[in-house]
């Protein structure tokens, strides 16, 4: 297959919208991954990623809007005349065929030569650490190592763009997390680029270099997983990633330069980090975001600058390595709070118990 024209990204829509009779699953979608992301599609059911994804593959035309693969405009273009290959959530296996036989399936349909065959199925299986399972059906393996299979073949014929459908959906939880770091190790040893449709937040954030955070068929916002976290376009995007506490205030003025917004039933202003931006938001309503792990939680009053609540614990779920708090303040309103747990003598914060909460300046977001 023909290499990328230099400097074109990988993958570009352009206006991509796609209707099912009156339903509008993709609306109007602009995308630019570059070459060697590992670029991941994240939202609620329904919201349009596999549409999109399918879109990307040829599987799905668009109602409007163009698709151009390495510079080159394949709207029109079938799947098989495209330089991707797709994995698809349920593998879409083989159950009669060998495992090597599986993986060697597309390249036999190109007409391959059966000893380059050989060799790249042997790549394939050593880059997914199966050998020695290869003649093995894939009813007499793990789900783990199936999805491993299916990943093998759809590398096999080495496409350019690799898109994977909630490719990990399948796995428990530990298999997952294993198989998360199995994924960033065989796409840094092939240097493709990957696009993967997800509705787990934290696989989307463990492996992606990008995120595009999709409702309604529309994307809300773009960024790496950091960005979206800690600098998210809207209240929807805070909310779906991660927990997210919400203060709705006032702007009273500038202080030290941060934004001091005043919040009912709060005494002290939160001050919020001005990201930058200019103008004059005086006077003007205002909503924070402060993440659970900003805020410090303790038993005595703290000392420092930081704005200071007052509450009393209302629940505490306990994880392990941390605790998670449900903190009531005096007006009402609830507050989350995450604390690491360090030793196994600390004593521990309880149901109950009334506590300060410390939220310093930089913690505290202005939510567009
Ligand atoms: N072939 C189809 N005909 C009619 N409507 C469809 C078709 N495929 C998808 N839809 C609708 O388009 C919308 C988006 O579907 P899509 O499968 O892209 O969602 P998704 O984000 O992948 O969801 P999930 O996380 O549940 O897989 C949904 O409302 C769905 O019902
Ligand atoms: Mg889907």
């Amino acid at each position: 297959m023909a290499g990328l024209a230099a400097g074109e990204p990988a993958l570009r829509l352009e206006g991509v919208t796609k209707l099912f009779g009156t339903v509008t699953a993709v609306d109007g979608v602009d995308l630019a991954i570059a070459e060697g992301e590992f670029f991941s599609l994240l939202g609620p059911s329904g919201c349009g990623k596999s549409t999109l994804l399918r879109m990307m593959a040829g599987l799905e035309s668009p109602s409007a809007g163009r698709i151009l693969i390495g510079g080159a405009d394949m709207t029109g273009t079938p799947a098989y005349g495209r330089p991707v290959n797709m994995m698809f959530q349920s593998y879409a296996l083989f159950p009669h065929m060998s495992v090597e036989d599986n993986i060697a399936f597309g390249l036999r349909q190109d007409g391959v030569k059966r000893a380059e065959i050989r060799e790249r199925v042997a790549a394939m299986l050593a880059l997914v650490q199966l050998e020695g399972l290869g003649r093995r059906r894939p009813g007499q393996l793990s789900g783990g190592q199936r999805q491993r299979v299916a990943l093998a073949r759809c590398l096999v014929k080495r496409p350019k763009v690799v898109l994977l459908d909630e490719p990990l959906a399948a796995l428990d939880k530990r298999l997952r997390q294993r198989t998360q770091f199995e994924l960033m190790r065989i796409q840094n040893e092939v240097g493709l680029t990957f696009v993967m449709v997800t509705h787990d937040q934290e696989e989307a954030m463990t492996l992606s270099t990008r995120i595009a955070v999709m409702e309604n068929g529309r994307i809300l916002q773009v960024g790496r997983p950091r960005d979206i976290y800690e600098r998210p376009a809207g209240r929807q995007v805070a909310d779906f990633i991660g927990t997210a506490n919400f203060f709705e205030g006032t702007a009273a003025g500038y202080r030290d330069g941060h934004l001091a917004v005043a919040v009912e039933g709060l005494a002290a202003p939160l001050l919020a980090a001005l990201d930058g931006e200019s103008g004059d938001r005086a006077g003007g309503p205002v909503t924070l975001m402060v993440r659970p792990e900003r805020i410090a939680l303790s038993r005595t009053p703290p000392a420092g600058t930081d704005a200071v609540l007052t509450g009393t614990v209302a629940a505490v779920a306990y994880h392990g390595d941390a605790s998670q708090y449900r903190v009531e303040l005096a007006g009402g309103r609830s507050v989350l709070v995450t604390a690491a747990n360090f030793g196994h003598d600390a004593a521990a914060i309880d149901r109950g118990e009334a506590v300060f909460l410390a939220i310093p300046p930089s913690a505290a977001r202005v939510v567009p």
